[in-house]
């Protein structure tokens, strides 16, 4: 079988800069750099380096790292230049579960899968997921008693899990669903513990056998089974349903020179389907996590948020149609979305040099667009700090910067899953906001744990009030 952890890409070097040409950045210590504060400090290191300008140099040993604070720049890396930037090398890590899926690939094969897959997207075929989505929020909120502590982080990762194993790989067996998730938590552990690592050191960790790599390879080797036995049971039986993972297997290059090209060999149906797997679930949790917290922490705006449900749905479970009505709540995610984005950084690595904010910056470059940084800035948002669904009116709307907010990214590279996520969010806020009400349990406190996605640390236990 073949597995992801083979197959290597040639990037163009680290380039040597001279050091006095670069934007301004932190003090730097010598031979470490700001190394010791990446990796112990992180999310103070980079919302404190916003401090030093819209441009800023980061030192992490043995990598040069460009800081980008302002929408204007973020725009100019992720469009105007998007033919002279990618992932690259940045994506290194993820290279190892999703192999060169969307999240991964450059260049040509990025081109091609992604107008492959951009028509699985479409909103009518996602539509098709707005019942699974419901049905096991419904299940799902069936263990749930009036009065109960819940760590909801648990509960919104089961919940996403259980629908993407369903709407990707339509698989629903408890068993297989809960072995996936550890397997793919497995996987992410590792991830998390390899990009903690200062970079000189990163490879050289995942050549040890150490109990983290052992167990990583254990679990990637059960979802490379898993997805590869679906992969070759369908082909081999000509099973069609529903699911992404037939949509991949069916979809044909219209554009193809040679038949054999036109469709998506093993190896690409295999690194796609994890792709989607792992940017899909965690993501969509993370952003159902921190809304549910915000909604608990701000009895008014989870009233308003209530009585909206309630006047729209009148205990009806919510559907695709019902979505555009329900205005306030969007207002919620949103802004939600931007206090706590779940992907806190976005970064590109330079294929070519190009020019940013009047600084020369050369092939081989690693830069990273903080949403988590330009989100909160006062220069787009007053009192960034707050919770305001309210500020998100038409006029607001249109007057912010295209990057001063984004979530999901942009340009070329906008998030694939960005209609699948509203709908799933806005389907189960919608569907449990109904039946419940969530209040913080105010002896646990809020610490990020800026992961791949923006988790809170140890968890977030509510407890729930049954409405009505
Ligand atoms: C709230 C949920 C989600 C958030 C906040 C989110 C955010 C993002 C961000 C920031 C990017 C990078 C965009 C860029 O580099 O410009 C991205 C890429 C991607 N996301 Fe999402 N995502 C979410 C849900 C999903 C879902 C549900 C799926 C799939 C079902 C998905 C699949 C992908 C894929 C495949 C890419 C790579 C696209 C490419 O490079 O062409 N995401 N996402």
């Amino acid at each position: 079988m073949t597995t992801t952890t083979t197959r290597v890409v040639d990037y163009p070097p680290k380039p040597v800069v001279d050091r006095a040409g670069l934007p301004p950045g932190p003090p730097e210590w010598p031979l470490v750099g700001q190394s010791f504060k990446y990796v112990f400090n992180l999310l103070d290191f980079i919302q404190g380096a916003a401090a030093y300008g819209d441009l800023v140099t980061l030192s992490v040993k043995p990598a040069l790292v460009y800081l980008v604070n302002h929408p204007d720049l973020v725009q100019e890396l992720f469009v105007t230049n998007h033919q002279k930037v990618g992932r690259g090398r940045i994506t290194a890590t993820l290279q190892y579960l999703m192999g060169f899926g969307l999240v991964t690939a450059d260049g040509p094969l990025h081109l091609r899968q992604r107008r492959l897959m951009q028509p699985q997207f479409h909103h009518r075929r996602i539509a098709g997921y707005a019942q699974t989505m419901t049905d096991f929020t419904r299940q799902h909120e069936q263990n749930w008693q009036d009065g109960m502590r819940i760590d909801l982080a648990r509960e919104m990762s089961d919940l996403t899990l259980r629908i993407v194993v369903k709407t990707l790989f339509d698989l629903e067996l408890p068993d297989t669903v809960r072995r996936i998730g550890a397997a793919f938590e497995l996987s992410n552990n590792y991830i998390k513990a390899r990009d903690n690592q200062p970079p000189a050191l990163r490879r050289l960790f995942h050549r040890m056998p150490l109990p983290f790599t052992l167990r990583f390879r254990h679990g990637l080797s059960y979802l490379d089974q898993t997805v590869y036995g679906l992969i070759e049971e369908r082909r081999r039986t000509g099973l069609e349903t529903d699911d992404l993972l037939s949509l991949l297997l069916n979809v044909r290059d219209e554009e193809a020179e040679n038949p054999d090209d036109a469709v998506m060999t093993d190896i690409q149906v295999r690194d796609e389907a994890i792709t989607l797997f792992a940017a899909g679930h965690e993501t969509t949790a993370v952003a159902l996590v921190w809304t549910w917290y915000l909604l608990a922490t701000h009895p008014e705006i989870q009233s308003r948020f209530h009585a909206e449900l309630d006047e729209t749905l009148g205990g009806r479970t919510p559907t695709p149609d019902d979505l555009p009505k329900l205005a306030f709540t969007e207002r919620i995610l949103t802004e939600s979305m931007r206090l706590y984005p779940p992907i806190w950084s976005t970064g590109r690595m330079t294929f070519e040099p190009i020019t940013l904010g009047g600084y020369d910056i050369p092939a081989g470059a690693a830069l990273t667009a903080p949403q988590l940084n330009i989100q909160r800035d006062p220069r787009w948002f007053d009192d960034p700090l707050d919770f305001r669904p309210d500020r998100w009116t038409p006029e607001f709307r249109q007057e912010l910067p295209r990057f001063a907010y984004y979530p999901f990214g942009g340009g070329p590279r906008l998030c694939i899953g960005e209609g699948f996520a509203w709908m799933e969010a806005m389907l189960v806020l919608a569907a449990l906001g109904q039946r419940w009400a969530m209040r913080h349990d105010p002896a646990h406190s809020i610490e990020l744990e800026p992961l791949v996605s923006l988790r809170p640390k140890g968890g977030m236990p509510m407890f729930l009030t049954r409405r009505g």
